[in-house]
């Protein structure tokens, strides 16, 4: 009723076109009817709460609604603009006291009481520090994934944060980004099972439970695939490969009901994402008729203008209204322009509601009117023994052994002596990894440290940092790191990356280990000792050269506060390694983009025609050695395959077997391979499902993961994993661009990385 008044009243006022705008606008602006809330019952759903709050809004109040501050910009202004009603959310404030008084002064010194969502960005934890995303994606298991994010709402909503700029779900497949880091990988189904993941855990069963926080996927959309793997630049892709592949983990987390999407910065075929009506009111909103909320990125409608889309703040506020953003970050291009573009018919209060209903269903999903403020009985479980005990298992279940010639490890137990080197092995902050605002380097534990509180009754440890950081590049260091190795049996060498290295606006053209590290690899090597090589990086470095001059390599990443107990429980075999990698791991930059899900292309690549570069007749005739699609260089295959990753035990896989080779549309076909744990120890496997559709009325990749299972095998111990393929997993977006099943024949393969060689085919009907 008010609504409809409300309605009335603007269109009347629009009308009076002799009037000026300046001086009909403070009229708009404050229209509004009673402060009576009665109708706004608890017992009412949060629509029909936040319709009957609207109806009492004015246009300055519901503008207030859409804009979101950053706490240390805006602290001074903050208490008054609250009052007014002109700020919905703040972000990056974590002061408790001051967040408390913010909620206070919204709740009962606004006109309408209403709280704020208070937004911050906690990536892989709050206090206790997982392994950055790209490392929890591979362990693989969505369990500990959701864990984590439970721990990290849990913590967060101890100091009143209710909003997390998380789980950022951008595929990507250029390490070269820095965002790789955040991201879960490179592949569209493990990303879509990851993002799930964690909004399950962020949000909990229920949003309004004292542990839950609102989700926000992030970044939509497209983002991983920023040209040349620089950051915040271009993405021209095809519709079908946008759907596909970087589209996919948003669809996913729409169906686990995320509470908020983020835009991206960059464009997509030429168009902002921000200002995108396409992405937003097209699909998100429309075809996947998403009921939550939109925020744009920090500034991303302001940076229309940059882009060269929009010519001023104001042309910026009516893209992203038009679009479909709710809230803008920072930026105040919407509340400062909506007004004069409403005047202007540019606009229709309708798309102000709607956006502003958005943001009160999620206040009200939260149960933020009724409970605003921070959950001090949550504050015990911070860096609580078992919060660390399961950043410790995701680390563990994180690392990817690369290497192990000759069983070097588990160290054995009667290890006399080892030296412990490298800028990495004691370095508690750069462990943590990027978006760690409140992580706090006091609270990680290191490899060293851990190594020696484990091993040091028994084993010398010879500590020599060797380099001060991963970029010295002074030899100084040296002769100390030199001098620790001769005298020991083994040589631990902690290299990798800093943690600003990677992460957002930190790309970086060559992938080599930063500094001089390669050079004390060199002169470590020179003492003949072995060599047990452990990288703590935000994404894969080019490991090419190294790893013959190394008996064993492990993929640390940055594995957060844990990552000394749990390296040191690897590398003794306490645990045994079962990461594997999410990502494919390239021989060299100039490779890049490489991972598994490519396409065949007319002239494939194969070791029969592939020469060398080195090896190429002088003046050999220019057609004599195959033109295929590769690299004289490096190539056609990576370093290592994505879903790659050692054990110290064995896993022998039997025959694939199909219950049927042919399959009806709409029936199923079970594919089973027996597992066996043929080595000597426990150890948890992941047992990957692909298969290539072999023609279709659009070509497909060469192989897609379709499925994965992880379990726990003692030794001797055997288990059946079965698949099961149905039409869905078969579906793709044809010619036509709809997502269906296509009939014809397949090969299937099952086995412990994509590159496995086990395949059977089959036909659907
Ligand atoms: C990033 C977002 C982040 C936001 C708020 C931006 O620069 O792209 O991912 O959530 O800042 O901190």
């Amino acid at each position: 009723m008010f609504k409809y008044k409300t309605a009335l009243s603007i269109i009347g006022l629009l009308a009076i076109s002799c009037i000026s705008f300046s001086f009909y606008l403070p009229n708009i602006l404050e229209q509004g009817v009673s402060n009576d809330a009665s109708t706004n019952a608890l017992d009412t759903s949060p629509e029909a709460r936040a319709d009957s709050l609207l109806a009492l809004m004015t246009l300055r109040e519901k503008l207030g609604q859409l804009q979101q501050l950053d706490g240390g910009l805006s602290k001074n202004d903050l208490p008054t603009l609250i009052k007014e009603g002109k700020v919905g959310s703040v972000l990056n404030e974590v002061d408790t006291d001051l967040l408390e008084k913010y909620q206070r002064i919204a709740l009962e010194e606004s006109r309408h009481g209403i709280p704020l969502l208070i937004g911050r960005d906690v990536v892989h934890g709050f206090r206790t520090i997982f392994p950055i995303p790209l490392a929890q994606s591979a362990t693989w298991n969505p369990r500990l994934v959701e864990e984590g994010a439970r721990i990290a709402a849990v913590e967060s909503k101890a100091v009143g944060i209710n909003w997390t700029f998380a789980p950022m779900i951008d595929v990507a497949r250029d390490p070269r980004w820095g965002r790789i880091a955040e991201s879960p990988g490179e592949d569209p189904y493990l990303a879509s099972i990851m993002g799930v993941a964690n909004i399950r855990g962020f949000q909990g069963k229920n949003l309004s439970d004292s542990g839950s926080m609102a989700a926000c996927v992030k970044h939509f959309a497209a983002y991983g695939m920023s040209e040349g793997g620089r950051d915040y630049n271009s993405a021209n892709v095809g519709e079908r490969h946008l759907r596909e592949v970087y589209l996919r983990p948003f669809a996913a987390a729409v169906e686990a009901d995320a509470a908020s999407f983020m835009t991206s910065f960059n464009e997509i075929n030429d168009v902002p994402a921000t200002g995108n009506e396409f992405l937003l009111r097209g699909i998100l909103k429309g075809e996947w008729n998403y009921d939550g909320m939109v925020v744009s990125d920090w500034e991303s409608v302001k940076e229309m203008i940059a882009h060269g889309y929009c010519a001023d703040e104001k042309a910026a506020a009516l893209s992203a209204m038009r679009a479909g953003v709710d809230m803008e970050m920072t930026s105040t291009c919407m509340v400062d322009n909506l007004p004069a573009l409403l005047t202007e018919k540019k606009i229709k209060l309708s798309q102000i509601d709607d956006a502003v209903k958005r943001i009160l269903v999620l206040k009200y999903r939260l149960g933020l009117f009724e409970n605003p403020y921070q959950r001090r009985e949550l504050q015990a479980q911070v860096l609580s023994e078992d919060n660390l005990k399961a950043a410790l298992r995701t680390a563990e279940q994180s690392m990817v052994l690369l290497k192990n010639e000759n069983a070097i490890l588990p160290l054995k137990d009667d290890l006399k002596s080892m030296a412990v080197i490298g800028p990495m092995a004691d370095a508690p902050y750069e462990q943590l990894g990027t978006w760690i605002f409140d992580g706090k380097e006091k609270d990680s534990v290191t490899p060293l440290n851990a190594l020696k509180k484990a091993l040091a009754d028994k084993t010398e440890v010879n500590y020599a940092q060797g380099l001060k950081i991963s970029r010295t590049k002074t030899r100084e260091g040296f002769p100390a790191a030199i001098a620790a190795a001769e005298k020991s049996d083994i040589v631990l060498f902690f290299v990798g990356e800093e943690a600003i290295l990677s992460g957002e606006a930190h790309s970086r053209a060559h992938l080599n280990l930063p500094g001089i590290q390669e050079e004390l690899l060199a002169e470590l090597g020179k003492t003949g000792k072995p060599i047990v090589m452990i990288v703590m990086a935000g994404r894969p470095l080019i490991l090419t050269d190294l790893l013959p001059q190394v008996s064993a390599v492990l993929y640390a990443w940055h594995p957060g506060t844990m990552a000394g107990p749990a390296i040191t429980n690897l590398l003794t075999g306490k645990v045994n390694p079962s990461g594997k990698l999410p990502v494919t791991f390239p021989r060299a930059v100039g490779q890049i983009p490489v991972y598994h899900a490519h396409k065949n292309t007319g002239r494939p690549a194969n070791a029969d025609n592939w020469v060398h570069i080195d090896d190429i007749p002088v003046k050999a005739w220019q057609t004599s050695l195959g033109n295929t699609s590769h690299y004289l260089d490096v190539g056609f295959t990576p370093l290592f395959p994505f879903g790659f990753g050692l054990s110290y035990t064995d896993f022998t896989y039997g025959d694939l077997q199909l219950d049927q080779t042919k399959m009806q549309k709409n029936g199923r076909i079970i594919a089973s391979v027996k597992v066996t744990n043929t080595g000597e120890v426990i150890g948890r496997e992941i047992v990957q499902l692909y298969i290539r559709d072999k023609f279709g009325s659009v070509t497909r990749p060469v192989r897609e993961l379709k499925g994965f299972e992880e379990f726990t095998l003692k030794p001797g111990e055997s288990t059946t994993v079965l698949f099961e393929i149905t039409e869905e997993k078969l579906a793709f977006f044809n010619a036509d661009m709809k997502l269906s099943a296509e009939a014809g024949e397949f090969t299937l393969w099952i086995g412990g990385h994509a590159a496995t060689s086990s395949s059977v085919d089959f036909v659907c009907e």
